[in-house]
């Protein structure tokens, strides 16, 4: 068996988020259009202590954040893979944290995902793609776009992925908050908000899809639009400033990022990213601010050798996903 396996995993950013209508199950639909972002996190496995199940370690500025426990996606997908081929999960998951925690950049799923590939390939499994994204989509609603990176077209609840064509590369700057707002208490607020009104299906914005493809950033900036936002925005008025700082700083657009409380702004071109990074920083109205470039790969084996963590960009990387037409 081999001695370690390490795997990065990107952030993501929606470009779209239309949501629908409570279903039944409390989950809304959605129209979600989402875009991997040049930050990431790196999950490495190896195995653990017979009869432990999985433990897990996390490093990086936010890791005192982060649960250790069964709760964790990464510890949850390392359970569900090997229920599934009756294996204990006794491995050891360790989680260098670079993707803001609870910040609506889907940084736990990417977790769970990135888990998810490396203990596949840690085992030995070679499970089909299909699998790995049907076992993603059982963990949360994001797990099966952290896995296939790029951009995508989630709809249901985000879960079921179209892959997106793009044309160029899009300058980002995330705004990083003091603290994290929960998913649910976001959902439960747009519901709030909307009770009483008439709420259309969600749908994919067809000049959004166009800006995309044509790697359009000023098209793309007309386009941006968040269903979110405004619950967002009740729930922490603050990032109102956040948002404002980063427009008048020279940003084509800007946008809550998911649930948030993670801020996105979109730029001209990379010089124009930093300024407006540089902006945030000193403005007092985020924790800090990162600069990333969008799409980025999904979660991709860096090292399947015996070899310790190396640099991020180390060892041949494989993409377990990219190849091949999507399930629908
Ligand atoms: O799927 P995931 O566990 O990431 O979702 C977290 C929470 O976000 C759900 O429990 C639900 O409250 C909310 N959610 C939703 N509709 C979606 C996705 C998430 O209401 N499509």
């Amino acid at each position: 068996m081999r001695e370690q396996v390490r795997v990065r995993v990107p952030a993501k950013v929606n470009a779209q988020l239309a949501v629908g209508g409570a279903r039944p199950d409390g989950f809304h639909d959605l129209a979600n259009v989402f875009l991997a972002v040049g930050l990431y996190d790196e999950v490495t496995v190896a195995p653990g202590p017979v009869g432990e199940g999985p433990v897990i370690t996390c490093t990086g500025p936010d890791a005192a954040q982060v649960p250790l426990d069964a709760t964790n996606l990464a510890a949850r997908a390392a359970l569900a893979l090997a229920a599934r081929h009756g294996l204990a999960a006794d491995v050891r998951i360790h989680i260098a944290k670079d993707i803001p925690v609870a910040g609506g950049m889907a940084g736990g799923s990417a977790d769970g995902a990135g888990a998810l590939l490396a203990c596949d390939t840690l085992w030995g499994l070679g499970t089909p793609r299909d699998e790995l994204l049907a076992i993603c989509a059982d963990l949360g609603s994001d797990v099966p776009f952290s896995l296939l990176g790029g951009a995508a077209l989630g709809t249901g609840r985000g879960e079921r992925l179209t892959a997106l064509p793009v044309g160029g590369t899009f300058h980002w700057v995330f705004a990083v908050a003091e603290e994290g707002l929960s998913t649910p208490r976001v959902f439960q607020e747009f519901d709030r908000l909307s009770a009483g009104t008439r709420i259309p299906a969600p749908t994919a914005d067809p000049a959004l899809l166009a800006a995309l493809r044509d790697g359009d950033a000023p098209a793309l900036a007309k386009t941006l639009a968040n269903d979110l936002q405004r619950a967002a925005l009740t729930l922490r008025p603050s990032l109102r400033r956040t948002l404002d700082t980063g427009t008048e700083a020279g940003a084509l657009a800007a946008l809550v990022s998911g649930s948030g409380p993670t801020t996105a702004f979109l730029t001209r071109d990379a010089p124009a990213a930093h300024r407006v990074a540089e902006a945030l920083r000193t403005s007092g109205t985020c924790r800090t601010a990162r600069v990333a470039a969008s799409p980025a790969l999904g979660a991709v084996v860096l090292s399947d050798d015996t070899a310790g963590p190396g640099p991020a960009d180390a060892g041949a990387e494989r993409s377990a996903v990219m190849d091949g037409p999507l399930p629908a």
